[in-house]
């Protein structure tokens, strides 16, 4: 479970719907904010951006660990995730996570700030393929 106390999850759910209003997404109008805190303390924010031709879209938790990533800055501690309802991450961004650790912390709330679920990314995908299965080759 996360590693943050009560305020600081707050805290980081309002920074991820924060940042949600700044996402690009005229084709689908569903707007994610994600807020990325890694165990340096940093905070990386991201927001869905979508593209004209559909697949090129790229979701807010992924523009957030690939900020994190490209600062070189890669153990993660917790993401939050805020969308209208609650939605949870989709398939490719839990398979994204899981290559930086299934223990990070996920907060999921809607666009009260509400959190509406809290698990791990080892919770999200269980029995993921992470990069201890390409060492046993
Ligand atoms: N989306 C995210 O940003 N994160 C998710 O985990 C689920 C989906 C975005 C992609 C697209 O811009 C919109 O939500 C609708 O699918």
């Amino acid at each position: 479970m996360s590693k943050l106390n009560d305020q600081e999850k707050q805290a980081l759910v309002d920074l991820a719907n924060e940042a949600r209003k700044r996402a690009y997404a005229p084709y689908s109008r569903y707007q994610v904010g994600a807020a990325l805190r890694t165990k340096s303390g940093r905070i990386y924010t991201g927001v869905n951006i979508e593209n004209a031709a559909y697949p090129t879209t790229i979701c807010a938790e992924r523009v957030a660990i690939f900020k994190a990533v490209s600062e070189g800055d890669k153990d993660f501690d917790v993401i939050a995730v805020v969308t209208e309802n609650g939605g949870t991450p989709c398939g490719s961004c839990r398979q994204v996570m899981a290559e930086f650790g299934l223990d990070t912390a996920v907060l999921v709330a809607d666009s009260k700030g509400q959190v509406t679920m809290e698990s791990t990314v080892g919770g999200l995908l269980p029995g993921a393929f992470t990069p201890e299965d390409l060492q046993r080759v």
